[in-house]
């Protein structure tokens, strides 16, 4: 059986994590996979997340199973974070996955199983794994215009023109804040032209969110999807707890359905279980239980928000830095757009040439579609990549 299995293509990102690991030269800089580093390259347990494990630690009294759908305390604490009060709460059918990567593909199962002939637009760009999974399952995808090469900001004419081919019923994805792979984001007028174009083509929104916190904050990375989740009888949440939690490997993430009503929503909610048992039956706990945990002590969460903050501007900080020596090295402002991305992520906007000879001269590690983790930088690093950029002429 086994001598029948062919390759599989590999994840361009993870790829570039183990290039970079064997990369013997010790001035190498990491911008590839998007894991926050501190200005010491680190990536720190949040002071939060350390004092939720030793309470943890010390009061937890069992390890026996949650529900399916994890822990019902852990659904309304994200519900609360992600969608406030744009939504009655018995509207929302809710599931804990492993990390945002399965509340992804737990949605994808649902919209099989919900419409199976729904086409899936995706971005152009989006993260890789969106596609992939798609093709994985078998599903109808089509990418919509999503990011102008000239000026490094939304095409916004582009993707509402290319919206405006969908059928009703169709499903759209959507990144709720700080766009991977290009850091540049709709205003929120830009977010109220979209949601009445879906509006009149009976559009499904379908919103991945897994940066909520690194943009311009944690209510404000929420805005554009609480306004989608107010304007909508369906819509599809993915939340992720990765990065703003810092719990990357606890592999912590939720999957919500907004529902036209609560008996729909009851429905959703059994779906959403079966499928979770039919994938992996339990979802992880651990992370869940720390999210839980500082997200309803007011004291450990206002901790945790003032750290998650530090983070926030740090890597704004490093934005502007690097904005400013490009601005200074090729004496024009072709690079201010740097400053006003957001998230973890920039795209450069270059050829896969340019930024290969990154690599091989200066041991600088990006995604091949010239994709920047910022976090990856610090005040020693941003001088050698801005050197770089305009040495290899880009
Ligand atoms: C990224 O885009 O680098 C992160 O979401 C990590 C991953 O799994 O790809």
């Amino acid at each position: 059986m086994l001598e029948h299995l062919n390759e599989q293509p590999k994840d361009k990102i993870l790829a570039l994590v183990a290039a970079y690991r064997e990369d013997p030269r010790d001035t190498k800089v990491d911008l590839g996979v998007g894991v926050y580093k501190d200005a010491s390259g680190n990536t720190p347990v949040m002071r939060a997340v350390k004092e939720a494990e030793r309470r943890l630690v010390k009061d937890q009294t069992t390890k026996a199973y949650t529900g399916l759908a994890g822990d019902p305390a852990f659904s309304d604490a994200m519900i609360e974070m992600v969608l406030g009060d744009s939504v009655a709460r018995n509207r929302v059918a809710a599931v804990a996955t492993p990390g945002g990567t399965g509340a992804i593909r737990q949605a994808l199962e649902l919209i099989k199983l919900a419409a199976p002939g729904a086409t899936v637009w995706l971005s152009d760009p989006t993260w890789p794994n969106h596609p992939s999974i798609i093709k994985y399952l078998g599903m109808k995808s089509k990418s919509y215009r999503y990011f102008d090469s000239e000026t490094r900001n939304v095409d916004y004419v582009g993707m509402l023109t290319d919206l405006g081919a969908i059928l009703p019923g169709d499903v759209v994805l959507l990144h709720g804040c700080c766009h991977n792979p290009t850091g540049a984001n709709m205003t929120l007028p830009q977010w109220d032209g979209l949601i009445k174009l879906l509006q009149e083509k009976g559009a499904i929104p379908f919103i991945d969110i897994a940066y909520q916190g690194f943009g311009d904050g944690l209510e404000k990375d929420a805005a554009a999807t609480r306004k989608v989740a107010a304007a909508f009888d369906n819509v599809l949440v993915a939340a992720s707890c990765s990065k703003n939690f810092g719990i990357y490997r606890e592999r912590t993430g939720i999957l919500m359905a907004i529902a036209k009503d609560e008996n729909i929503r009851d429905v959703a909610q059994q779906n959403l279980a079966f499928l979770n048992r039919q994938n992996f039956s339990f979802p992880p706990d651990h992370g869940a239980r720390i999210v839980t945990t500082i997200l309803t002590d007011p004291e450990l969460r206002a901790d945790w928000e003032a750290e998650l903050e530090e983070v926030r501007l740090g890597m704004l900080e490093l934005r502007t830095q690097l904005a400013s020596e490009l601005r200074r090295l090729s004496n024009s402002d072709r690079f201010d757009f740097l400053a006003e991305h957001r998230g973890m992520f920039s795209r450069l906007g270059t050829t896969p040439d340019k930024v290969e000879a990154l690599r091989a001269d200066h041991g600088i590690y990006m995604v091949g579609d010239s994709r920047m983790n910022i976090a990856g930088l610090n005040a020693e690093t941003v001088p050698v990549l801005a050197k770089a950029i305009i040495d290899a002429g880009i």
